[in-house]
């Protein structure tokens, strides 16, 4: 394998923590790039769930340098809970390594995220809560406190001086009364400096010398494109960018150490919190794609709305990230309906449009145009087990027709197709000729 970035086509949670943890065999590194502990990572190993947050999913494979990048943003209590909860389990983190360069999530940050939802009463974002906006914010604006400046007394002492006041008035601003206590803030963080001190490091260089020595570096991404601060469909995203080329920025590497890039496309489509949605389905299909495919979140326990594929949106995903692999996940929730459909383009006053429009109000006008398909029939027990052992040719002809209908469509291959929860219920498609 070479080096591979792996990033969300959709608007996250299309099951990117699955697909990373398989492709981790075969690297020696897994970076995580961007996002913060909005993230919510669900690997399934045998009959045990693991939640991932903000650790890289490439924790659950021995011997693997799992590194936090430059780009996150870390709520070191969280972080923390996370390492324990692993060990607890029997699974080592001696080989995580953070970014001395990542940002620090602050309780401000998260009380900010409140408020200013609160604010935006019928415009609310939806966030998660985590404040991850509110430290992306601080990082810009330069008030942002670094890991490395966590494990430093003095640093964090003058950084918090300088912010906590400033956090104080924008708070009282925004109509929150919390006090915020800055030498609680101080003995509480730098507790946790010490805590994480032995794994904070530049993981830039880490990576960029794991680059030399020809090692196989995996870039773990978060979220999905229409969260996208830049490209999404603003202001109803995440604060990162999403996209393949934040592998390079957020994990300190130059762009041409990103060989390949999966883009994981789920096989339908799902959105948390607020925003326009083409393809969503607010019918009964909708609700039974949601029960089927477990869909509320792994970070907030938010039932996801959930709609057909929307070929509009992987497709710009793909003209963003330029995927070299498309890994298709949860096709096994699309059995048992009769039909299913995938939206290959948009209309607009009666008229094809091509692209995304940045004017949410023109997205939310747009109407899907649909393409029917014929529908299989689960996959389960016998049938499941011999699929798993023969490959692409033993699935359903009308399963195989919609792998190649997407195919055909974004001109991508299909390489990984995800059809269960469970870690062995993928199959690998990398060397299957797909023209
Ligand atoms: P924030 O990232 O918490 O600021 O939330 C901004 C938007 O991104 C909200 O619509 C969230 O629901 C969404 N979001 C953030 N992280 C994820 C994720 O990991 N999966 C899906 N949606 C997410
Ligand atoms: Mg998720």
């Amino acid at each position: 394998m070479p080096s591979l970035a792996v990033v969300g086509s959709q608007w996250g949670d299309e099951g990117k923590g699955k697909i990373v943890d398989y492709l981790a065999q075969e690297a020696h590194v897994v970076v995580r790039f961007q996002g913060g502990n909005n993230a919510g990572h669900s690997v399934m190993i045998g009959e045990e769930l693991f939640k991932l947050h903000h650790l890289p999913s490439g924790i659950l494979r021995k011997g693997k340098l799992a590194v936090i990048g430059n780009g996150v943003v870390i709520d070191p209590a969280v972080l923390i809970k996370e390492i324990d909860a692993l060990e607890s389990r029997g699974v080592s983190v001696a080989n995580l390594r953070i970014s001395d360069r990542a940002h620090v999530i602050l309780p401000y940050h998260r009380l900010l995220d409140g408020a200013e939802e609160r604010l935006r009463k019928g415009a609310k974002v939806g966030t998660t809560g985590r404040g991850i906006g509110p430290a992306y914010a601080d990082k810009a604006t330069r008030l942002g406190v670094r890991m490395g400046d966590l494990v430093d007394v003095d640093l964090l002492k003058a950084k918090l001086d300088f912010a906590v006041p400033l956090k104080q008035k924008y708070l009282e601003m925004c109509g929150d009364d919390s006090r915020l206590d800055g030498r609680a803030i101080m003995a509480e963080y730098s507790a946790h400096g010490r805590r994480l001190k032995p794994y904070v490091t530049d993981t830039g260089a880490v990576v960029r010398d794991a680059l030399k020595r020809k090692r196989n570096i995996l870039f773990e991404g978060a979220q999905g494109t229409m969260l996208d601060i830049d490209h999404g469909t603003y202001p109803y995203v995440t604060s990162s960018t999403t996209v393949a080329s934040n592998a390079a920025s957020g994990s300190g590497v130059p762009p041409s150490a990103v060989g390949e890039v999966f883009g994981v496309v789920k096989a339908y489509t799902t959105r948390v919190g607020e925003g326009p949605f083409p393809t969503e389905l607010l019918d009964e299909t909708g609700a039974s794609i949601a029960d089927k495919g477990g869909e509320f979140g792994t970070t907030t326990g938010r039932a996801r709305r959930c709609g057909w594929l929307d070929l509009m949106v992987t497709k710009y995903a793909h003209a963003l990230s330029g995927f070299t692999g498309i890994a298709m996940t949860k096709i096994d929730v699309l059995g048992g309906f009769d039909e299913v459909k995938v939206c290959t383009h948009y209309r607009l006053d009666k008229k094809k449009i091509s692209g995304i429009p940045a004017d949410l109000r023109v997205l939310a006008r747009c109407e899907p145009v649909y393409k029917t398909l014929g529908g299989w029939e689960d996959l389960e027990g016998a049938t499941l087990e011999k699929v798993l052992k023969k490959g692409f040719s033993a699935l359903p002809g009308n399963m195989r027709a919609y792998v190649r209908f997407v195919e055909k469509e974004m001109g991508v291959p299909v390489t990984m197709l995800g059809l269960g929860r469970r870690r062995n219920e993928l199959l690998d498609l990398r060397k299957r000729k797909w023209k």
